[in-house]
């Protein structure tokens, strides 16, 4: 008997939004969207030329890109409700900007101006991004999927970044409030954790290229063979933002291979 190879595209007709989508896993994320059927997806960063090279990439019938800095909830109002007004509605929030400690701290030497800052794009963007796709999910009568960027940061105490560690403990917080507030509603709340992948991010953070980077965190998983890259959170994201995982809500999904803190 023969069998059709073709494999359903997850997210047809959906209108999506991924928040530091110019990069890293972001990136991958949009790119996978993309190649799932998305009616559009849409990528709201602060790096303009990388978010339009990216949505030029993919194709214009597919894909946008908007400035938008998370920290400013009036930003992430506007870029949520341009996109409503454009495409019709809203699917599915990829909030996933985020930015690593921007230097080593313990509690002994916590800088606590340095603290808000990061506090600012992980916490406070996070919670605007979750609210603003929320309100235009009820708004609509959709029963979307929201998705936050967490990390293994939430689940462990850190030896030295303070500040990165509690920022991922509370947009667990916020997933799991979010989700209870809003299951009413049909919609879905959920967190993707992931342990060290190679972006610009954690490169510019140790200072060293992918491949080093990807080497200084192979020792962070028990399982062997593979390296953690940017594509297989996506694989996560792309779970949750679909109707596979249509009775799944306030879940962490840790992308960690079965974590060992060496860092
Ligand atoms: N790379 C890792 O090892 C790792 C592990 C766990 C969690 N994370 C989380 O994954 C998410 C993505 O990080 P990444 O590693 O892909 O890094 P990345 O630097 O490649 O991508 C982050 C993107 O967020 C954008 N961004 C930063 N501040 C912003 C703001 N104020 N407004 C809008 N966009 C902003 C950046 O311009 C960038 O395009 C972050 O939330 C990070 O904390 C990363």
């Amino acid at each position: 008997m023969s069998q059709s190879t073709s494999r359903p595209l997850k997210l047809e007709g959906k209108v999506a939004i991924v928040t530091g989508g110019a990069s890293g896993i972001g990136e991958s994320t949009v790119r996978l969207f993309a190649d799932n059927g998305v009616k559009v997806v849409v990528i709201a960063d602060i790096q303009d030329d990388r978010g339009r090279q990216v949505a030029e990439s993919i194709g214009s019938q597919r894909c946008s890109y908007i400035r938008c800095d998370v920290t400013d909830e009036n930003q992430v109002q506007s870029m949520v409700e341009s996109t409503v007004k454009k495409y019709g509605k809203l699917d599915v929030m990829f909030s996933n900007a985020g930015v690593l400690s921007s230097q080593d701290q313990t509690i002994l030497d916590l800088d606590l101006s340095a603290s808000d800052k990061l506090f600012e794009v992980n916490v406070k963007g996070m919670a605007a991004c979750v609210k603003h796709a929320a309100r235009a999910m009820v708004e609509g009568g959709v029963r979307g999927s929201i998705v936050c960027t967490g990390s293994v940061a939430a689940a462990n105490g850190s030896r030295r970044r303070t500040d990165y560690c509690m920022s991922k403990h509370a947009v667990l917080g916020l997933v799991r409030s979010a989700s209870v507030q809003l299951g009413g509603k049909g919609i879905r709340v959920n967190c993707v954790s992931p342990s060290g992948v190679a972006t610009a991010a954690t490169c510019r953070s140790l200072g060293m290229g992918m491949e080093d980077v990807e080497k200084a965190y192979r020792g962070m998983s028990r399982l062997e063979g593979v390296a953690l890259k940017a594509s297989h959170v996506a694989d996560a994201v792309l779970f949750l933002a679909s109707d596979d995982s249509a009775f799944v809500t306030g879940h962490d999904l840790v992308v960690d291979g079965s974590f060992v803190p060496v860092l």
